[in-house]
């Protein structure tokens, strides 16, 4: 059946009314270009926010899935099925991970990771060790436990009781951490840069701090990289250039490249605690998702793709240093790798909506981390020619407005 005439209106009508969508409606993405049903067509330089890491319907992705689709498409966890093994012995063997938990999100591997370093402080410290201290500004989900977890008080107002025995501090506040972390911290939870919460990046002295904190609490230390992996910082995970290894790490978004999975990875010891019943999904481990992480991954973890990531994110930095000052709405960029934040500043001030808005009108995808930050994670292999152009429109936007 060929999908029914729909309009962006029907958005409005048939949504819950908690997304405002841009006023097209996408219908078709190859690479770093996509079509709307009003014909026209859209550079790319947001990616799904962060996801789509090898662009629009990449060929070797849509083989791959082709090719599944016609094998196996569901079992449970009832069932082992191979792309789930494969992915998962793929995981270990690119990380510090010894074992890991497939899930369909970033903020189910944030639920699962939360649990599982409560679980396993219970189990080897007893029932006042549960605690979890985490950032201010920081984002980890949507559930009831990770928007408790996360650091932005609006995501959790209004819904009940958050869960209890969660503690914010500062990020990058050596002090007010070493003031949190005590013997009742069952884990850490923190971004190795703050994504939604503007692209800002963790001080290294502060991330050796957390570390060690860790260390001596008997604290385990969870690195939420759903959106800084899977090659997005010019590193498969951004802690393999931070000389800090966590106890737990979360992926999602990029993974699947545009197809739905997340995973949380652990060491053998702390995995243990997730002994049979306690933890489960039903499309955890789902072959067709599966399979598509398991060829993003042998794409993405590459030396030479990832120095290509390194060569573009010097093109995207420089012109958008150039941009800011050919329309004074910013004088700093942050972020690493294909993943940076334009910092408006003076009478640009909290004007990331319109920005993102006028840049949508001149043809470029561009996403906002809060009213103050215009972010860009556009595809990792986002071709030279469709980066300039893209920011080219953005600078074109930008101007529109002033
Ligand atoms: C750092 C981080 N953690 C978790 C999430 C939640 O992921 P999902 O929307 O797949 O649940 C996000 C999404 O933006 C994120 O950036």
């Amino acid at each position: 059946m060929a999908i029914p005439p729909v309009s962006r209106a029907d958005f409005d009508q048939y949504f819950t009314p908690n997304y405002a969508p841009a006023p097209d409606v996408l219908v078709e993405g190859h690479g770093s270009r996509v079509v709307g049903q009003s014909g026209k067509e859209y550079i790319d330089l947001a990616a799904g926010i962060a996801v789509n890491v090898l662009g629009h319907a990449a060929p070797e992705l849509v083989a791959v899935l082709e090719a599944q689709a016609s094998k196996l498409w569901h079992l449970s966890n009832a069932y082992a099925n191979e792309p789930a093994i494969a992915l998962a012995r793929s995981l270990v063997e690119r990380t510090f991970a010894d074992r890991v938990f497939l899930t369909n999100s970033g903020a189910e591997a944030n639920e699962a990771a939360l649990k599982l370093a409560r679980r396993w402080a219970h189990d080897h410290h007893g029932a006042d060790k549960y605690e979890i201290v985490s950032f201010n500004g920081s984002f980890h989900g949507r559930t009831l436990f990770t928007v408790s977890v996360g650091g932005q008080e609006a995501y959790r107002t209004g819904f009940g009781p958050a869960i209890p025995g969660i503690i914010h501090v500062d990020y990058n506040d050596m002090d007010a951490v070493g003031s949190a972390v005590s013997g009742r911290t069952a884990a850490v939870m923190m971004e190795p840069v703050q994504g939604e919460g503007g692209l800002v990046p963790a001080d290294p002295a502060f991330a050796h701090r957390v570390r060690e904190l860790c260390n001596a609490n008997d604290a385990l230390l969870i690195f939420d990289e759903v959106q800084s992996g899977v090659g997005r910082t010019g590193s498969l995970y951004a802690y393999m250039d931070m000389d800090v290894t966590p106890d737990i790490l979360t992926t999602a978004k990029g993974i699947g490249g545009g197809f739905p999975i997340g995973g949380m990875l652990t060491t053998d010891p702390v995995a243990q605690s997730f002994v049979i019943g306690t933890h489960g999904s039903t499309f955890g481990g789902n072959p067709l998702a599966a399979s598509v992480a398991l060829e993003v991954l042998s794409i993405v973890d590459d030396p030479s793709f990832l120095g290509e990531v390194v060569r573009k994110a010097g093109l995207l930095r420089t012109r958008l240093l150039a941009i800011g000052q050919s329309t004074g709405a910013w004088s700093e960029v942050r972020g690493k790798g294909l993943w940076m934040g334009a910092v408006l500043s003076g009478d640009w001030e909290g004007r990331s909506k319109d920005i993102a808005g006028a840049g949508f009108e001149a043809g470029v995808m561009v996403l906002r981390a809060g009213a103050n930050v215009v972010r860009l994670a556009p595809a990792l292999n986002i071709p030279d020619e469709d980066l300039e152009e893209g920011l080219n429109r953005l600078e074109a936007a930008v101007h529109s407005l002033g």
